[in-house]
């Protein structure tokens, strides 16, 4: 009988299951494929090391000392070993951490047979049963595909396939304006690929600031990019080497678009592979498992958390959701608070956020006060050559307490974690403007927006 049984071995599962054998309980760790999950082997590491590898490239062509970069072109077979040498590298010492806690971890798919008993059906077909005081569900989530799409692998790819091609096609249609298809249009075009990206909303990422979406777009449309909006896809035909899109545009016009390769980025979906709600009395929100603020399910000892959960489908909140539950079951109190997930993008330049946007933190009827500051008034920023972007943060005037913090720019994703900390911490605007940064950072924009919050930005001109 193990304390712990955790099906899904991605950041979710994997972290339950150290934080548990920490805790010193009996873990079984149950993996229906590899160790790390989908943001290690296909998704957060994977994109994150193209990412690097292609903004490389674009640099060099564009940076104004250099000389001789004109012919300078990427090999993407090289670009794909080092992205399955640096997961393999991730993957590899995952499995000695697991290794290292006593942590029994069962390759197969797991089955919840019943509060309690867990079946793991494995590669031979051989089924074994175990026994768990408490289960985990961290089963993650798959590419969602609109019904009407084939993917092909070839020409027609999910980030499952885009990620594991070893070449560049000239021109590429990417289905989707969310965090993947601005993630991967990213990747595309700093290697020079023709994108074009179609959104069915108004606006492509849809969770983001309204200032954020703005930039974004007109960062994506300097470098080249089309973006169709309220654009419907009706029809994707292969035509030879080539693909035919059609589609409906915001007016209503049919258009068609021929591209090398589609990109379906159109969201994801749970995994619920050996979860028969209806036969369990499991209770369901849509496609998702439902649980309460401490992530329990309906059924005795058992907890569900990561992206079957739904909410952000991230790594790090999935993480976050293992640690409450583990806390929960050893008998102390945890909860993850929303407002206090960050969301991070590598797009052309990094978004990095947390908390409320603008236009959520004045539905709240709040008074709210914003202070900003661009990366153009930054010494670092220029020293970099990276002055797009800016910091904006939400405030609440009466007491200071910080709403949400908005970046765009060079290393949004790391300067956004000052923010997390500070709002963990329940502490106020003004305390980001206290603490002293480094000087020249670009940690300076963040305490700059945060004196602009009271107008008080010291390389900010006086508004008269
Ligand atoms: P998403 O929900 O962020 O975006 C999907 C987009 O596709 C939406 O804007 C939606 O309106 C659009 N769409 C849906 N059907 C469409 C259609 N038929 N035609 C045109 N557009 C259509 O989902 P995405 O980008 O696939 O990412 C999946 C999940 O993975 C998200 O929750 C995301 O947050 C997470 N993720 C996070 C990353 C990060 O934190 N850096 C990186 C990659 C993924």
């Amino acid at each position: 009988m193990y304390d712990l049984a955790v099906i899904g071995g991605g950041p979710g599962g994997y972290t339950a299951a150290i934080r548990g054998a920490q805790h010193g309980l009996k873990v079984l760790l149950v993996e229906k494929d590899t160790l790390g999950g989908t943001c290690l082997t296909r998704g957060c590491i994977p994109t994150k090391s193209f990412i690097s590898d292609s903004k490389l490239l674009n640099a060099a062509k564009n940076s104004s000392v250099l000389e001789g970069t004109d012919s300078l072109k990427i090999d993407p077979a090289k670009m794909v070993a080092r992205k399955r040498q640096v997961v393999e590298t991730l993957v590899n010492g995952l499995q000695s951490i697991i290794k290292s806690h006593a942590i029994d971890v069962v390759l197969g798919i797991g089955h919840l047979a019943a509060p309690g008993q867990l079946q793991v059906q494995q590669a031979d077909a051989s089924i074994n049963a175990y026994a768990a005081q408490n289960i985990i569900l961290a089963n993650g989530s798959k590419p969602a595909v609109p019904p009407f799409i084939e993917v092909d692998g070839q020409f027609v790819q999910t980030t499952d396939e885009a990620l594991d091609t070893e070449d560049i096609p000239q021109k590429i249609a990417i289905i989707g304006g969310g965090v993947i298809g601005i993630e991967m249009a990213t990747i595309y075009l700093n290697m020079g690929v023709d994108v074009t990206i179609l959104e069915l909303l108004p606006d492509i990422l849809a969770t983001e600031d309204r200032d954020i979406r703005l930039v974004m777009r007109r960062l994506l449309k300097r470098r080249g990019a089309q973006l169709f909006t309220q654009a419907k896809v009706k029809e994707i035909v292969r035509n030879g080497d080539r693909i035919d899109l059609i589609f409906e545009d915001q007016t209503g016009a049919a258009q068609s678009l021929q591209s090398d390769r589609v990109l379906v980025a159109t969201g994801r979906a749970p995994v619920l592979d050996g979860i028969n709600s209806r036969q369990l009395g499991l209770e369901m929100e849509g496609p998702f498992v439902r649980v309460n603020e401490k992530m329990k399910t309906n059924l005795p000892g058992v907890y569900a958390i990561g992206d079957l959960v739904g909410g952000m489908m991230l790594a790090h909140k999935a993480s976050a959701e293992a640690e409450a539950v583990v806390k929960n079951i050893m008998g102390a109190k945890k909860e993850v608070i929303p407002e206090q997930i960050p969301r991070c993008i590598w797009g052309i330049a990094e978004i990095g956020a947390v908390g409320l946007t603008e236009e959520q933190a004045r539905a709240t009827q709040r008074n709210i006060k914003t202070g900003t500051f661009h990366f153009m008034s930054s010494g670092a920023a220029h020293a970099m050559g990276h002055i797009d972007g800016f910091v904006k943060i939400i405030g609440d005037s009466e007491n200071g307490e910080i709403l949400g913090v908005h970046i765009l720019g060079e290393h949004a994703t790391d300067l956004i974690g000052d923010a997390v900390t500070t709002m963990t911490m329940e502490s106020a605007v003004e305390d980001l403007a206290e603490a002293i940064k480094p000087h020249p950072t670009l940690s300076e924009t963040l305490m700059e927006a945060a004196m602009d919050w009271n107008r008080r930005a010291i390389h900010k001109p006086k508004i008269r």
